[in-house]
């Protein structure tokens, strides 16, 4: 499965995305790739991995043609030069996309990263992706469609109001609606979320869970959350199969 983590700028998407790679993990289901296609670059932070290289760092490279041997077809040094933007952990492997890109034209390194990324999916049980708040990327960086989209919101309207556009977007990309679109309502319940739960497979409600707080402020990776925590057990019925 490719699973899509959307929804507004700190709504919880990093948390979520960390507590669905952990429910992942802990059925079984790997190896998974794991990508953080967030800017800001924080599934790293909350999976207690320190900040590495990125995807973006290696398109400079690539735009610069700095450092490739003449030997080497571009995309031969770019899976190369990938390699090492790439964070091998029990069960999943991190890629940290990295910052937008700049000026100019990228069209041929971003063909050269979505095949890339097309080639790399095969080799993992699942891919996850933390998104930004757009889904352009999605069609943009992967061409493999969302096999299942995570839809987070909380109480505020704006939140509810990104999940909508992000299923337009969805939509006007793919002519038709996700296979399967799943609405988590973090750190609030479903009445207070004011969006209709026709469209989704499944609804989750994650209670604010103080042991997340905690260690957001320390550093250490939501993988290692212990019981009880209300946010882990919400995710527990979380379905892993397509
Ligand atoms: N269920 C929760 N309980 C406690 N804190 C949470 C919960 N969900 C998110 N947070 C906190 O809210 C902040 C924003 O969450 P984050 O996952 O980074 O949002 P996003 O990725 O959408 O920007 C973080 O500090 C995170 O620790
Ligand atoms: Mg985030």
């Amino acid at each position: 499965m490719i699973v899509a983590v959307v929804g507004k700028g700190g709504v919880g998407k990093t948390t979520i995305a960390a507590l669905i790679l952990r429910r992942l993990i802990e059925c079984g289901e790997t190896p998974v790739l794991a990508i953080d296609a967030d800017p800001s670059n924080c599934l790293g932070h909350a999976l207690g991995i320190a900040a590495g290289p990125t995807l973006a760092d290696m398109r400079e490279e690539l735009r610069n043609g700095t450092g490739r041997p003449p030997s080497m077809s571009s995309s031969e040094w770019f899976a190369l030069q990938a390699e090492e933007a790439m964070v091998e952990n029990a069960g999943f492997d991190l890629l940290t996309m990295g910052r937008p890109e700049g000026k100019g034209c990228y069209c041929y390194v971003n063909n050269l990263i979505r095949d890339h990324l097309d080639r790399l999916a095969r080799s993992y049980r699942h891919v996850l992706v933390d998104c930004e708040a757009g889904l352009e990327h999605l069609s943009r960086r992967t061409s493999g469609r969302a096999d299942v989209l995570v839809c987070v919101a909380n109480r505020s309207r704006m939140a509810a109001e990104t999940v909508r556009r992000s299923l337009d977007l969805y939509r006007d990309m793919h002519d038709g609606p996700p296979p399967r679109a799943d609405l988590v309502l973090n750190q609030c319940e479903a009445g207070q979320a004011g969006i209709s739960s026709a469209p989704f497979r499944h609804v989750l409600e994650v209670p604010q869970d103080p042991q997340i707080a905690e260690f957001d402020s320390t550093g250490a990776s939501l993988l290692s959350l212990h019981a009880p925590s209300p946010a882990v057990a919400a995710l527990a019925s979380w379905e892993v199969r397509g």
